[in-house]
């Protein structure tokens, strides 16, 4: 039996738009996905998805739910194999054990923590606006602040007594367990079996989970007092992890996805304020750097997240490191400031809806843009400075998971600080070498670990013979785990065995995304003049992208290693040389379920940029023309140096198995000075 933590965390962390993106092919359309149904074989596609919901819906056989129920009927899999499969995917350890009883009871609990969280909420909210001590003092205060009757209704805002134990007395009068209350730490319960409530005259937030569920509360003292913390917090307990919760998301999460944005601020205030002025798709980070977990919930609705920093340069400073987290989410992130002295909340209220609106359209600034000036104010003619600002900058830089993405940045941070792309290009790939390595060395040492603790429980009394039947199932146990961490990457859900899989994939890509595609390459020729001296010649030419990988791989005459892939090319090429053109939807739809599976994989990478702001911010469709070339050179010149790479490995084992030494040799030579050649020519930067 899978436990119940398993299943939640599952549904917490699945995507209905990923799981099923595996499996049909997904456009957006407003705040959801359209695609053709995976259950009849129709023309027009009237199967959709919620991303906010988190559901699907087949309109031509009706069927419908969420990501567990599209696996069990498109997949056939029963209820703990979409589980398992789910849990697979999202890396999630998988729990199960029979359930005892103390496992049952602490889902009891939780359930009735959440209960007189509800309770809870419901009665400062009562309080507020029907106690005469609540609307003399809270209630004023919050229409002092300037919130509606309307606005403290959508937050559920409430305020307590300020008395030892209003809340606690009331709650045990209806009947809720002390135990839950001290639990959530609504209550405080003192050593001599003293009782009294945590928020005590303060008003009262009440911070809800993406589905609604009350799980804390933020307290605000009324009075400046430089003794007692502004905010108060519900303590961290079984419901309310602060880390992986955003004030504001249960209000926001259906404007975020319609939007297909969300405005990141810091305050409770700041929230309540904005959605007060008609911006709705705004959330808190309460006062924190962004956690893992929080982008991820921000992910399920949008890419596009917008960062507003209060009018303070010192509180921006210190905030843009964070970022850097975000945009390894692969998230597209851009960042505002205020006029100085105003945060969100005051600017929201100073300014009319329209203006407001306006403001954030205007003043949004791409995020390493913005990196980029702020620090270059600071490290102005102090060259010291400066080096460490470009590795700063090319770092964030080398967080952005998507390529061209990447390089357009590259592009750009050239241009405003003045330095060559070559100097960048090279500093980004000795960064990314850098995080590769180590992220490899994590991996290795997880392993050893892993082995390592899964070798403890061999006891010494077992016979040698059990012993190696027990290594041997440790090593498949351990293969499994290796093979299950590079599935779970993120972004590439096929296994690679080798770079050259890698290039080949790359290859692929860019078929499936550029090939139709037409740009303008540049080349060297080596032309010999009349007194026969060689010299470098550039050549321009215009050419689709497909016709130019063709070409230079025809010339290798390149069989691609992965044998999927091979096939896949040879479609791209044959439709390609019959029609003169690239077509996905035929491969995606393709009857070999392998080429149609991986297809889509590839394509799926990169919908989320696609959709995402390409094309609204034009500075992407001209910069990706800009950069294409190059990408497409790249890609065949690395795919090109592995395969020499590979053949020189061969010579080298023919060598040492001593057939053919001296011809060998010869050709070992030969492929090493090729290979040299395809580096420079790999870091030469057009
Ligand atoms: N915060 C907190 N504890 C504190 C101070 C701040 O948890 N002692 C968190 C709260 O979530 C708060 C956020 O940090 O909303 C931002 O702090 P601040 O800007 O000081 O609060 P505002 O929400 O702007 O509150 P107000 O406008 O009422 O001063
Ligand atoms: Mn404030």
């Amino acid at each position: 039996m899978i436990l119940r933590t398993t299943i939640d965390r599952v549904f917490e962390t699945a995507r209905v738009e990923e799981v099923i993106g595996e499996f049909v092919s997904l456009k957006k359309a407003g705040s959801n996905f359209k695609g053709l149904s995976p259950f009849t074989d129709e023309k027009s596609p009237s199967f959709m998805v919620s991303p906010v919901k988190q559901i699907w819906k087949d309109f031509s056989t009706g069927k419908g739910g969420n990501c567990v129920t599209f696996l069990m009927e498109h997949e056939h899999f029963s209820y703990p194999e979409a589980i398992r499969y789910l849990a697979k995917k999202y890396n999630i350890e998988v729990e199960e054990q029979a359930q005892s009883n103390a496992q049952k009871e602490a889902a009891d609990e939780r359930e009735s923590m959440y209960l007189v969280s509800n309770f809870a909420k419901d009665y400062y909210h009562d309080v507020l606006l029907n106690h005469p001590k609540g609307k003399a003092v809270g209630f004023s205060y919050f229409k002092e602040r300037g919130f509606t009757d309307a606005t403290i209704a959508k937050f559920e805002l409430g305020y307590n007594l300020d008395e030892w134990s209003a809340f606690t007395d009331t709650a045990i009068r209806k009947g809720y367990d002390l135990e839950y209350m001290a639990k959530t730490g609504l209550t405080i319960v003192k050593d001599n079996n003293k009782q009294f409530d945590r928020f005590k005259g303060r008003v009262l937030f009440p911070i809800h989970s993406m589905s609604g569920r009350v799980l804390g509360f933020g307290g605000r003292i009324l009075k400046a007092d430089k003794r007692a913390a502004k905010y108060l917090n519900s303590p961290e307990s079984d419901i309310y992890h602060k880390s992986k919760v955003l004030y504001g998301i249960y209000q926001a999460k259906k404007t975020i996805a319609k939007e297909d944005r969300c405005f990141l601020v810091e305050g409770y205030t700041d929230v309540i304020s904005m959605h007060q002025a008609g911006v709705e798709n705004v959330v808190a980070s309460s006062g924190t750097a962004l956690t893992p977990d929080q982008i991820r919930l921000i992910r399920r609705l949008t890419p596009n997240i917008t960062v507003l920093f209060d009018g303070d340069a010192a509180g921006i400073r210190a905030s843009i490191r964070g970022i850097d987290l975000i945009l390894e989410q692969g998230m597209n992130v851009k960042v505002l400031t205020f006029p100085e002295g105003e945060d969100p909340d005051s600017f929201a209220k100073s300014v009319g809806t329209e203006e407001l609106k306006s403001y954030l359209d205007q003043n949004a600034k791409d995020f390493i843009n913005f990196k980029v000036s702020l620090l270059m104010e600071e490290a102005q003619n102090d060259p010291v400075k400066k080096a460490g600002l470009i590795r700063d900058i090319v770092t964030s830089i080398s967080k952005i998971p998507d390529n061209i993405q990447r390089e357009v940045y590259v592009q750009e941070c050239s241009r405003i600080l003045e330095i060559s792309e070559a100097v960048l290009f090279n500093e980004l790939a000795q960064i990314s070498k850098r995080a590769q390595r180590e992220a490899t060395q994590k991996v290795l040492q997880q392993q050893r670990q892993q082995s390592r603790q899964t070798q403890i429980p061999s006891s010494s009394s077992s016979s040698s013979s059990s012993n190696s039947d027990e290594e041997a199932y440790f090593q498949w146990k351990v293969a499994q785990e290796q093979g299950s961490q590079s599935d779970a990457k993120p972004q590439d859900s096929a296994s690679f065995e080798s770079p050259l899989e890698l290039f080949e994939r790359e290859i692929i890509k860019i078929l499936l995304l550029y090939g139709n595609k037409q740009v303008s390459f540049v080349d060297w020729m080596e032309e010999v003049n009349e007194q026969g001296l060689v010299k470098m010649v550039k050549e321009e030419y215009t050419s689709f992208v497909s016709q130019e990988i063709y070409v230079q791989l025809q010339m290798d005459e390149v069989e691609f290693s992965h044998p999927v892939f091979q096939n896949i090319y040879s479609e791209i090429i044959l439709k390609m040389n019959q029609e003169a053109t690239v077509s996905i939807e035929e491969l995606t739809s393709h009857s070999d379920v392998e080429i149609s599976n991986i297809v889509t994989d590839i394509l799926m990478d990169d919908e989320k940029h696609l959709l995402s702001n390409w094309e609204a911010q034009e500075i992407y469709v001209t910069a990706k023309d800009e950069v294409l070339p190059k990408l497409v050179r790249d890609a065949i010149l690395n795919l090109r140096r592995v395969m020499i790479e590979r053949k020189i490995e061969d010579l080298i084992q023919e060598v040492a198995d001593d057939k053919n030494r001296e011809a060998t040799l010869e050709m070992v030579v030969n492929y090493t000075d090729l290979r040299k050649k395809m580096f420079e020519k790999l870091h030469r930067i057009v």
